[in-house]
């Protein structure tokens, strides 16, 4: 069994021990430019055109992460690149929800126990106690309510905080108020405090996170993306921010990756970013995966964490 592995940083070699260990029958090898050697397998980040251009033969094609905004925008653009019959499947959870839970947990708790101005206060040398925030008012929304939505949303009514969810269909969690569609969005967001952005990037979702949505939230709430930059407008985040509409942000993602210097995102005190770093790919729990899904593709039965290539996610 022959696999094309593409990443634009990760180095190959653990997959190469890696997915023989996990397919004994397994090749695995780095795609240079030029190879269009057969392969049943691709294994891929950020692709270029050429390695899947013209590729007959595919069984499958997995994407090294959760989001597959970027290749579909990538098939958008040359759909001929992957013939319509090959499966594209995404990496579900495999160690990512757990990371999501902490990175969200973190930013929801610095703001309900009200961490930025203790940490100005004590900058000032004032020994001063505010107020407790009301849990019970603190309601937390969490845009997409799937793999690591759902389990984040778990997670933050597990610890009393009220919890809505909003997806494109109903969901039952316990404890968690589900809203679907369009139509219920504006009663998803209104009384939020905090909004958790896990939706996947498709031309639905992109450019979501503007000055309407932020209007309806509370005066004063908070938003944390951890999905993908293209949902925010960020010129409407600085004057939300600026009006006092939005109180601060949490920011792991941006439209542009590394976000450029100079870029206003840097200096403005109430918008914490990171470096896309909210939840990574671990390359065992990843292998395990998709080991499993070649293992069931092979079989005939049907794989795990296929895209609809419709929807886009
Ligand atoms: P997922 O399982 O596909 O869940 C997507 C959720 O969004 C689903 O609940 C879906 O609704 C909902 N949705 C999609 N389109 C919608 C629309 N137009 N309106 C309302 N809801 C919509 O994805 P996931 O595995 O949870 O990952 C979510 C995203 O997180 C990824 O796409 C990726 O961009 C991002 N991510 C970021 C990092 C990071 O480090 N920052 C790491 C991993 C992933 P249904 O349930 O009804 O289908
Ligand atoms: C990371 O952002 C991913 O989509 O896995």
């Amino acid at each position: 069994m022959e696999i094309v592995f593409y990443h634009p940083s990760e180095p190959v070699e653990p997959w190469i021990a890696g997915m023989h260990k996990r397919l004994p029958g397994a090749h695995l090898r780095a795609w240079l430019p030029g190879d269009s050697l057969p392969a049943d397998y691709a294994l891929v980040w950020h692709p270029p055109v050429e390695m899947l251009a013209g590729r007959r033969g595919l069984k499958g094609l997995f994407a090294l992460g959760a989001g597959v905004d970027a290749l579909m925008q990538t098939l958008r653009l040359h759909p001929r690149m992957l013939a319509e019959n090959v499966p594209l499947l995404r990496l579900e959870d495999t160690g990512m929800a757990e990371q999501m839970v902490e990175y969200v947990l973190a930013a929801v708790l610095r703001y309900y126990r009200r961490l930025d101005e203790y940490y100005l206060y004590q900058r000032q040398g004032s020994w001063r106690e505010l107020a407790l925030n009301d849990k019970r008012g603190f309601i937390i929304g969490v845009a997409g309510a799937g793999v690591l939505g759902q389990k984040v949303a778990c997670t933050l009514a597990g610890r009393g905080f009220p919890v809505r969810c909003w997806s494109l269909s109903r969901k039952s969690i316990p404890q968690v108020a589900s809203f679907a569609g369009d139509e219920q969005l504006p009663d998803f967001l209104s009384g939020l405090q905090v909004l958790v952005n896990l939706l996947p990037n498709t031309p639905r979702t992109e450019g979501i996170l503007d000055g309407e949505l932020f209007a309806r939230l509370n005066r004063g709430a908070f938003v944390i993306n951890v999905a993908r930059g293209a949902h925010l407008v960020e010129a409407d985040l600085l004057a939300a921010l600026a009006r006092g509409q939005i109180a601060a942000a949490t920011l792991d993602v941006c439209r542009e990756e590394p976000l450029p210097p100079g870029h206003p995102f840097w200096r403005t005190p109430r918008i914490t970013l990171t470096p896309h770093i909210a939840a990574v790919t671990i390359p065992s729990l990843a292998m395990d995966s998709i080991a499993e899904n070649i293992r069931r593709i092979e079989a005939g039965v049907p794989p795990l964490g296929l895209v609809d290539r419709a929807q886009g996610y």
